[in-house]
C-alpha cells in the first residue's frame, strides 16, 4: 500500500513514519510513504502558497493551484486516481471501521492543511473524503494524517507480526479491551488476578469478556448500544449498574 502525503511540513511525516512498526513495514516493502511538498508547486518566484481570505477574516488560506498541481502530478506519476483524503475538523470522525475500509485501498493520497484551511475549490475538484480525528482543532493536518496512516497501516496484511495482530483488541465488537498483565505476579503489593494464573481457559475468556463489558460501561457507555449482549453479559452489567 502506498501513501502520498501532500504537506508543507514533509519532515514531520517522514520522521514519524520511518520509526517503529510503520518504518519496519516500509523497509520490508509492504508500505510505501511518499511526501510531496506543496511549496514545490508554488507558481510565484517567492514560493508563496497562501493568501488572504476573500471576504476578510483572520489567517491565511492555502491557494488552490499548488495543491491541484501537486495532486495531478501524483496521479500522473502513479498512473492511477486514488481516493484523496483531506484532514479537517469538518470531516467525518475517524474510527476503526474507517481504518479497516481504507486498508483495502492500494494507494491513498492525504492532504494536510495549515493556517485557516485550503481554498474550497480543492475540496470540490480533488478531494474524495474529508476526515477529522476528533472534535478539537490542531495547528495543521499532519498529526491527523499520521493518526490515520498509523491506524490504517496496522490493518494492512503483513504489517503486524502474528503476535502483534491479536483479534482481541479495543473496538473489536465495539468493546474496549480487557486489562492485561505480565510478570511479576505481584508488584508493589498489587497482584495479578488469580483467575489469569489458573490455567483454566474458559474461565479466563469469561473473565475477560466481563472486564471488557465493565470497562466499556464505565468509560464508553455510548459504545454499548452497538454491542450484541448475551443474557450473561446483561447479568454482569446489571451487577455493575446496581453497585
Ligand atoms: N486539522 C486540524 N484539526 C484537525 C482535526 N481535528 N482532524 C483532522 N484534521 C485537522
Amino acid at each position: 500500500m502506498d501513501y502520498y502525503v501532500m504537506t508543507l511540513f514533509p519532515e514531520m511525516i517522514d520522521t514519524c513514519l520511518s520509526t517503529s512498526i510503520t518504518g519496519r513495514a516500509a523497509k520490508k516493502g509492504i508500505l510505501g510513504f511518499h511526501t510531496v511538498n506543496i511549496r514545490d508547486y508554488a507558481t510565484n518566484k517567492h514560493g508563496h502558497v497562501d493568501d488572504y481570505p476573500y471576504g476578510g477574516g483572520a489567517g491565511m488560506v492555502i491557494q488552490a493551484e499548488p495543491i491541484h498541481l501537486a495532486c495531478e502530478d501524483i496521479k500522473k506519476n502513479i498512473g492511477n486516481s486514488p481516493r484523496v483524503i483531506y484532514l479537517t475538523p469538518q470531516g467525518r470522525v475517524f474510527d476503526q471501521n474507517m481504518a479497516k475500509e481504507l486498508a483495502k485501498e492500494e494507494e491513498l493520497i492525504l492532504l494536510c492543511g495549515h493556517y485557516e484551511g485550503i481554498d474550497e475549490r480543492i475540496i470540490e475538484m480533488d478531494v474524495t473524503d474529508c476526515i477529522s480525528i476528533g472534535d478539537y482543532v490542531l495547528t495543521g493536518g499532519e498529526l491527523a494524517a499520521l493518526v490515520v496512516i498509523d491506524a490504517v497501516s496496522r490493518m494492512v496484511p503483513g504489517v503486524l507480526s502474528n503476535s502483534e495482530s491479536g483479534m482481541n483488541e479495543s473496538f473489536e465488537d465495539n468493546l474496549l479491551e480487557y486489562p492485561q498483565y505480565t510478570r511479576p505476579v505481584e508488584y508493589q503489593g498489587l497482584r495479578v488476578p488469580d483467575i489469569l494464573l489458573s490455567g483454566h481457559h474458559a474461565n479466563v475468556t469469561e473473565w475477560r469478556r466481563k472486564q471488557s463489558l465493565l470497562r466499556t460501561a464505565q468509560y464508553r457507555p455510548d459504545l454499548l448500544e452497538k454491542v450484541k449482549l448475551t443474557k450473561k453479559d446483561m447479568d454482569y452489567l446489571k451487577d455493575f449498574l446496581c453497585n
